[in-house]
């Protein structure tokens, strides 16, 4: 009890800090006039959309994505996106820097919530048919009073059904879709989409099997005949002034952890191990 009070308490005062060791990058591309100002007016629009809309996310991990595509120079090309709605909390604080930056803002989602879990999906078990539901005219709503709805289009299915039809460039794809079959999907038809230095983020951070979609040899030899690129954040997440010690299975014992800053990759970044000083490498 108590320390769900000071952990309330830490969470509110630290926003304007939050905001400003987020935001605090001298990379931040100088056509945007990214004053301090405009930093603290976006991080507190941020922190309050993920209050009026329910949102599964925090609005750091929000802000991270946000920086970097700030940081991003206007002449590289590519959209955002997001797979995994919900009621459109993150999309609404994503189409805010996307007005800024002029992007659009793809968002992908059944808006029928989760599908069926497939057989083999390892999160199938911890979720049912229609979990995280929101309706297109909900999340549309939530947009049009709390974001910036001209910058978003709505790709509403299937992610097997509607990203196989993805073909242009894509700078940053935020993927919070749970499942690791939607995971797979998601992956499998975004990152030859990714443009050179563009981002993956995912939520699902503590949960290292997720995680270690982006480590493994063999999914990436498979999917894309290359070594995995690695995910920076995998087990505890993003270092986001969060105290969360994991590992997730004891999360019940500490009241105060809390993990809800994921994790991303990036197109040229490297993850594998190639040291086997006893095999016989001739
Ligand atoms: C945890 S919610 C997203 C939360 C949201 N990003 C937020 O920050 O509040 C997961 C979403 O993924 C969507 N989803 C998962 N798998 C899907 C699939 N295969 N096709 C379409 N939508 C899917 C669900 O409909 C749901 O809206």
């Amino acid at each position: 009890m108590v320390s769900r009070f000071f952990m309330k308490a830490y969470y509110v005062l630290s926003i304007p800090i939050s905001i400003l060791f987020i935001l605090n990058s001298k990379h931040i591309h100088k056509k945007y006039k990214f004053t301090l100002l405009k930093k603290l007016g976006l991080g507190f629009r941020m922190f309050l959309n993920t209050v009026r809309i329910r949102t599964g996310t925090s609005y750091k991990s929000h802000m991270v994505m946000a920086l970097k595509i700030l940081e991003t120079p206007p002449d590289v090309c590519g959209d955002i996106i997001e797979c995994g709605t919900w009621k459109g909390g993150c999309a609404a604080n994503l189409s805010l820097v996307c007005n800024i930056v002029g992007r659009k803002l793809l968002i992908f989602d059944s808006f029928e919530g989760l599908p069926e879990g497939a057989i083999g999906d390892r999160e199938a078990q911890n979720y049912k048919k229609g979990d995280y539901c929101g309706a297109l005219e909900e999340v549309k709503r939530n947009i049009f009073r709390y974001g910036e709805i001209e910058s978003c289009e709505f790709v509403k299915g299937w992610f097997e059904e509607t990203l196989p039809y993805l073909h242009s460039p894509v700078l940053l794809a935020f993927l919070d879709v749970d499942l690791e079959a939607s995971l797979d999907t998601c992956v499998r038809y975004i990152w030859p989409n990714l443009v050179d230095k563009g981002y993956i983020f995912i939520d699902e951070a503590v949960g290292t099997d997720y995680c270690a979609l982006f480590y493994s040899e063999k999914y990436w030899k498979i999917r894309f005949n290359q070594t995995p690129p690695g995910i920076i954040g995998a087990g505890t997440g993003l270092a986001l002034g969060e105290y969360y010690i994991g590992p997730w299975s004891e999360r019940n014992t500490h009241p105060t952890w809390h993990h809800n800053a994921g994790a991303f990759t990036r197109k040229d970044m490297s993850g594998y191990w190639s040291y086997y000083p006893d095999e016989d490498t001739a």
